[in-house]
């Protein structure tokens, strides 16, 4: 048995039957040549986005391969190469550093860079899905495939490699296209705000103004077990919510110009009563209610039990039915 406590960041001590890491794709076709890739299997990134509800029968895969290398540069763009194994926040550090526009705002995002391209992260008006223009794949065949951003599906928080028929295919490699002038995202009210403090933007401005907002907002998992956002922000027909917003004038809203408005689920949390409320060793974070948190020693269980009874709640006031982001294995 292979502890994973060290591989999901909620905190949950449960084990592996097997555990596998490789660094390279010849090396992973060489475990699947060799017949060492058994199933069932579940490959996993950094574990910030995974929450084990029991011990796990079967291997865990989880890819090392790291890296970051210019494939391509013009006057006003590179190209960069990286491995799926690379953690997310090292990247984005590294565009900082070389100034490169595009990631900044995605700053202190845990997990890794395959992962990231799996359930498209996103982030104060930026989703990765924007600045991706290839992903490298190796399917549990041995297959190398590559796709184009076009054919990946990206939408909120989804892709085509989240759908359980691509459970067999790995992500590599994945390419970014990122600028070399300035162009900043600061639509988001919170990042105009926090950037008052600082006397010019810059690319590491705008950095650290995004590390001092989550840090302020968000749980470090090193002191409470979480896995970010654990629900997607619900998406309503226009028409449900102007009957929600004529009870609810103050609720915030982002209009996705298709019919359809997008709420925060940390609002409906909130008003449904449960922002900072526990439930056994299980709590919903006290400042951002879209966060459970592990109160220390908790169950995946007990997070579900939690889960439910938020859902419930938020079910039973406004009749939205909120989804976990989270995977709940
Ligand atoms: N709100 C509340 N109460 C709360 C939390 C939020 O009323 O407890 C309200 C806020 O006042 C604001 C609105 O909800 O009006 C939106 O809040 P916020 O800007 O904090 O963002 P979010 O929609 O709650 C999303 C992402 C986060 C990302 C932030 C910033 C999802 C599921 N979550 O949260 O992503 O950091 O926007 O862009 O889309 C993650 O996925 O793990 C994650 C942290």
């Amino acid at each position: 048995m292979h502890s994973l406590l060290p591989h999901n960041t909620f905190g949950i001590d449960v084990s592996a039957a097997r555990f596998v890491e490789y660094a390279s794709v010849p090396e992973l076709k060489g475990l699947i040549a060799q017949g060492s890739i058994t199933t069932p299997f579940l490959h996993i990134g950094g574990g910030s986005n995974l929450l084990f509800t029991a011990d796990y029968d079967g291997l865990v895969l989880h890819s090392r391969i790291g890296g970051i290398e210019l494939t391509d540069e013009t006057a006003d763009k590179v190209t960069l190469r990286v491995g799926a194994g690379v953690v997310w926040d090292d990247f984005v550090r590294h565009c900082v550093e070389q100034g490169y526009y595009g990631v900044e705002n995605l700053s202190l995002i845990p997990g890794e860079v395959g992962a990231a391209a799996v359930q498209n992260i996103g982030a104060y008006g930026v989703e990765v899905k924007d600045v991706i223009t290839a992903v490298e794949t190796v399917n549990i065949r041995g297959k190398e495939r590559v796709y184009l951003r076009e054919e990946c599906e990206y939408a909120y928080r989804h892709s085509l490699f989240k759908r359980a028929e691509n459970k067999d295919t790995f992500i590599s490699y994945v390419s970014f296209r990122l600028g070399k002038h300035p162009v900043y995202r600061l639509e988001y009210g919170a990042v105009r705000q926090e950037l008052e403090h600082y006397p010019e933007v810059s690319l590491p401005v705008v950095r650290q103004a995004i590390i001092d907002i989550r840090r302020r907002k968000l749980p470090d998992p090193a002191e409470w077990g979480n896995a970010g956002s654990f629900f997607m922000n619900p998406v309503v027909p226009r028409a449900q919510w102007e009957a929600l917003q004529a009870e609810y004038p103050d609720m915030p809203h982002y209009d996705l110009g298709d019919g359809r408005v997008k709420i925060p689920a940390g609002w409906l949390i909130e008003r449904s009563g449960w922002k900072g409320r526990s439930l056994g060793p299980a709590a919903v974070y006290d400042k951002q209610a879209l966060v459970l948190i592990n109160l220390g020693g908790a169950k995946g269980s007990d997070i579900v039990a939690l889960s439910d009874a938020v859902r419930a709640a938020v079910r039973q006031k406004f009749d939205i039915d909120i989804r976990p982001e989270v995977n709940i294995i």
